[in-house]
């Protein structure tokens, strides 16, 4: 049963996208506001990722965004200031929708692994929340 806490979190949830078979190779693409909840603004990607290390680590106040295993995999720990849930993305046709106001870290890249992040605002640090005391302070104030 859902807590009024874990509602929040029900909002994360994997998109399966288009995919076109094809002998030649498989391909899977991405309209802005079709098959994602929000309008594209911008694209960044996170390679090369040492073994054992972190990536993540931040909220949002404003930004959707959607994370794509376009290589290899890795886990994505979503939180709501108390609910934790892990999702491992391995599928290049799969994404992880996470809208503003939850917590992510990623982890256990694979060699290889390929994070893609479809994103819905431009770059803007001060939509960022990096201190998760203040994360989830703010957290409490939504929930009041
Ligand atoms: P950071 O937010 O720490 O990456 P992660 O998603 O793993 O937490 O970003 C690392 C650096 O890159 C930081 O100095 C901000 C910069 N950056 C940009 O300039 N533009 C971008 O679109 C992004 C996502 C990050």
């Amino acid at each position: 049963m859902n807590t009024p806490d874990s509602r929040q979190l029900d909002a994360v949830k994997i998109i399966t996208l288009p995919r076109i078979h094809d002998p030649r190779g498989n391909l899977t693409f991405v309209e802005s506001g079709a098959q994602i909840p929000f309008s594209l603004n911008r694209a960044y990607w996170i390679y090369d990722v040492p073994a054992g290390e972190e990536r993540g680590g931040h909220s949002h106040h404003e930004m959707s965004q959607l994370l794509i295993a376009v290589g290899g995999s890795f886990n994505v720990n979503v939180c709501d200031g108390e609910n934790w849930r892990t999702f491992t993305l391995n599928r290049p046709y799969e994404g992880l929708f996470i809208p503003p106001g939850i917590w992510r870290t990623l982890d256990n890249f694979s060699s290889g692994g390929v994070c893609l992040s479809l994103v819905s605002t431009p770059y803007e640090e001060s939509d960022y929340i990096r201190d998760f005391e203040e994360f989830k302070k703010t957290c409490r104030k939504t929930i009041q």
